[in-house]
């Protein structure tokens, strides 16, 4: 057995509000004088969040909004979109409560403000973290020139369910991924000043473990060892405390029996004690409340007083901090310096955005004219769309579409291909919320982009939008038909809904709906080669088509640009980089599968062995593997090497690799790092990324890449309850993807 080697890390502890270079000076004595005035009844209205003017959850409207907030009963509005009545609800703030704190205005800003961008999990998918932050850099000036101060984002929960709606809102299923994707948009959404007009407050949601919702139903229950949580849900939540972020959302579900909002181990111990976190946390809507539903909490009262104790501070939505905080105070459940830490918590936020200066500063119609929708922001969406996008399979090198070769005639054809007004292409988020500001004819769709772009290289064109949902109806299968038959090539845009991507709309099945996978078919024997291209938020599962399609293109729900940023890459002039960053299984029975599994005491060789870890009528192995995607071009990798055999527990290693360009035009590649302990103390997982780098090579092009590992890298959160990294032999991979890598072995010495 090894020997235990301890690594004690400094975690750092941020203030997430101090770390800000807020222009804002001398908060502290401000805020003390401030709440020195405050009644009790004041306090409580700072910890309450109400709904604005669309809702985004279950119906619970604020009525009497103004009257509220009149009287000192609101602190921050959510979900409000009209600029004009943001406007007027400032002004009674201000102007007509006893103590004029002005109110804060929180918003869901996913995927965009008013451009929209691609889902996060696309976004994810570019493996481009400065094109990230340049996409929330852009989703904070609007949101913040339309009055916005804070949103709710990013979602950072890891998860191995793509039956999760949500599954789109995350960065997919590596934590370590998943943190430097959390930080970049943290980075972005709050630059280094709050209180500037083009920066948003971020809040890291939802904390925590949702991503593990038993089933990948929507708000169940989650249960799971301390060392799952600590190893794969919690590590871009304490990213996200070190990248200063300055706010959290609890979670909806229970996480090993106790309700997310109320519970303290997560956030007294781990996120305000271990983590040093000192800025606001908001509960998830009404989850105060459904403390009671779920039936961890009697009644209002209960629910307030174990949802502050536990470290929480803003109600979002429910009214349970209004109708039951003051009895909790009262019968002792809380004190009043509870309370007024909470309230310090929004306050300092409201001083950290300037609010206090000029509570007006981010309502200034001009800056909204000028900021909102610029052409450069739609160019930028297009850009992270196009290489947000993943080719899955391109035999015989069918794609990019090329005017001197065999096809002439081009059929496109698809559910997906046309869908104007339909509210596709984007997400719930942008679309299903009765929300007034997503206008979804601004999309360009494939048809209106590809079609005159393809005609232009001198292909003949026809465009055929079959309905299909479910069932396949016959009528819109025979003109699909029809037009193939017409056609040299087919392309046929396929995937899911936009509005059955986010929050809510979780299914039980991944496979590519059956009326789709029959068009494929009916196509297919007219022996007419065809490019899938799939609009989805999550993996689908699409095992005849992996069988029989040459072209499989994953464009996901690629925003306001999705039929430019498809005709850049099936045209070629882009070269499609995107990698995979959640596995994509062969059927929706093989899920929850996920790269960074452990091995199991009988690990499968080979589909069928007996008395090994399977089953009888799927092999083991996914689909397209996590870091999977490829490119025009081809990659090579050779020459891994390693600075030294062993190093000690203060030394990092340097590993080399080198990446070439193998094929006949210019691409980017992912290349990605994984170790593995195959001896640790407890059981750890087969591969683990540790590091990646993108780079662009010309034909014939190599580099070496060198990545550095030191102990801090190979440590994990052991039974102890502790991150150590355990001597002895490690093995390190690079390649392309989690699978096709080159290996070698290196020692960790006491
Ligand atoms: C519920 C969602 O879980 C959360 O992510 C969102 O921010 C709030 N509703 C507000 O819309």
């Amino acid at each position: 057995m090894k020997k235990m080697l301890s690594i004690a890390f400094a975690w750092l502890s941020f203030n997430s509000l101090s770390a800000q270079n807020t222009s804002v000076q001398n908060i502290e004595p401000r805020l003390e004088a401030l709440l020195a005035k405050m009644t009790l009844d004041e306090k409580i209205g700072q910890l309450n969040q109400v709904v604005g003017d669309i809702s985004t959850g279950t119906e619970v409207r604020s009525d009497g909004l103004l009257a509220q907030i009149r009287a000192g009963k609101v602190g921050s509005v959510l979900s409000h979109t009209n600029f004009d009545n943001k406007t007027a609800i400032q002004q009674v703030a201000v102007r007509e409560s006893r103590l004029g704190i002005p109110i804060l205005f929180g918003f869901d800003v996913i995927h965009g403000y008013k451009t929209i961008f691609p889902i996060p999990l696309a976004q994810a998918a570019t493996w481009n973290l400065a094109a990230i932050e340049r996409a929330e850099r852009i989703a904070a000036a609007e949101a913040a020139a339309d009055g916005q101060h804070w949103t709710f984002s990013p979602m950072v929960d890891i998860t191995h369910d793509p039956r999760w709606g949500r599954v789109m809102e995350g960065a997919g299923e590596d934590p370590w991924y998943g943190s430097l994707v959390a930080q970049a948009r943290i980075r972005s959404f709050q630059g280094d000043d709050l209180s500037a007009v083009n920066t948003l407050a971020a809040c890291a949601k939802h904390f925590a473990g949702y991503g593990f919702t038993e089933g990948g139903r929507e708000y169940n229950t989650v249960d799971m060892s301390e060392q799952r949580l600590r190893q794969l849900v919690l590590p871009p939540f304490e990213a996200a405390v070190q990248a200063g972020c300055a706010t959290f959302m609890n979670a909806f579900n229970t996480l090993n029996g106790v309700p997310a909002s109320m519970n303290k181990h997560l956030v007294s111990d781990i996120l305000r004690g271990e983590w040093g976190f000192r800025g606001l946390v908001v509960s998830d809507w009404n989850s105060f409340g459904e403390t009671i539903i779920h039936g961890a909490a009697a009644d209002d009262v209960d629910a307030s007083a174990k949802c502050l104790s536990a470290g929480s501070d803003m109600d979002m939505a429910g009214g349970t901090f209004q109708r039951g905080l003051q009895k909790a105070l009262a019968q002792g459940r809380v004190s009043e310096q509870q309370i007024d830490d909470a309230v310090r918590r929004v306050l300092r936020l409201k001083f950290a955005l300037g609010l206090f200066d000029d509570p007006f500063r981010y309502l200034n119609p001009n800056r909204r004219a000028q900021t909102l929708e610029k052409p450069e922001y739609r160019q930028a969406s297009r850009e992270m769309a196009a290489e947000s996008m993943v080719l899955l399979k391109n035999d015989g090198g069918l794609l990019p579409l090329d005017p001197k070769g065999p096809f002439r005639k081009i059929a496109l054809i698809g559910p997906y291909v046309n869908s104007i007004g339909h509210k596709d292409y984007m997400s719930f988020w942008t679309l299903g919320l009765g929300n007034p500001q997503y206008d979804s004819t601004k999309v360009v769709t494939p048809a209106q982009a590809l079609k005159p772009r393809l005609e232009e290289m001198g292909f003949e064109v026809t465009v055929t939008e079959v309905c299909l949902d479910a069932n396949c109806d016959e009528k819109a299968l025979s003109a699909a038909l029809n037009a193939a038959r017409e056609a040299d090539l087919v392309i046929a845009c396929l995937g899911e809904r936009g509005i059955d991507c986010g929050e809510s709309r979780c299914v039980s099945t991944l496979e590519l709906p059956r009326g789709q996978e029959r068009l494929l078919q009916v196509v297919s024997r007219n022996n007419k080669p065809t490019v899938m291209v799939l609009f989805n938020s999550r993996p689908l599962a699409f095992p005849w088509a992996s069988e029989n399609v040459p072209a499989i293109l994953v464009a996901w729900q690629p925003g306001f640009e999705a039929g430019n940023a498809l005709a850049d890459v099936l045209t070629g002039s882009v070269n499609p980089s995107g990698k995979l960053t959640v596995t994509f299984p062969r059927n929706t029975g093989q899920i929850p599968l996920y790269y960074n599994h452990l091995n199991t005491g009988r690990p499968q060789a080979n589909f069928g062995q007996m008395w090994t870890s399977g089953y009888l009528d799927v092999p083991n192995t996914p689909a397209y593997p996590f870091g999977y995607g490829l490119s025009y071009t081809t990659f090579g990798y050779s020459g891994l090497t390693l600075s030294k055999t062993a190093i000690g527990p203060g030394e990092t290693l340097e590993v080399s690799v080198t990446v070439a360009n193998t094929g006949k035009v210019t691409g980017q590649e992912v290349a990605q790092l994984y170790i593995r302990d195959p001896a640790a103390d407890i059981a750890r997982p087969v591969k683990e990324l540790k590091g990646f780098e993108k780079i662009r090579l010309a034909p014939g092009e190599r580099r070496t890449l060198t990545f550095k590992l030191s102990a801090k890298d190979l440590a994990y959160w052991n039974h102890e309850g502790r991150f150590k990294a355990d001597s002895g032999q490690f093995r390190v991979f690079a390649g392309g993807n989690s699978v096709e890598v080159l290996e070698a072995e290196f020692e960790l010495k006491e």
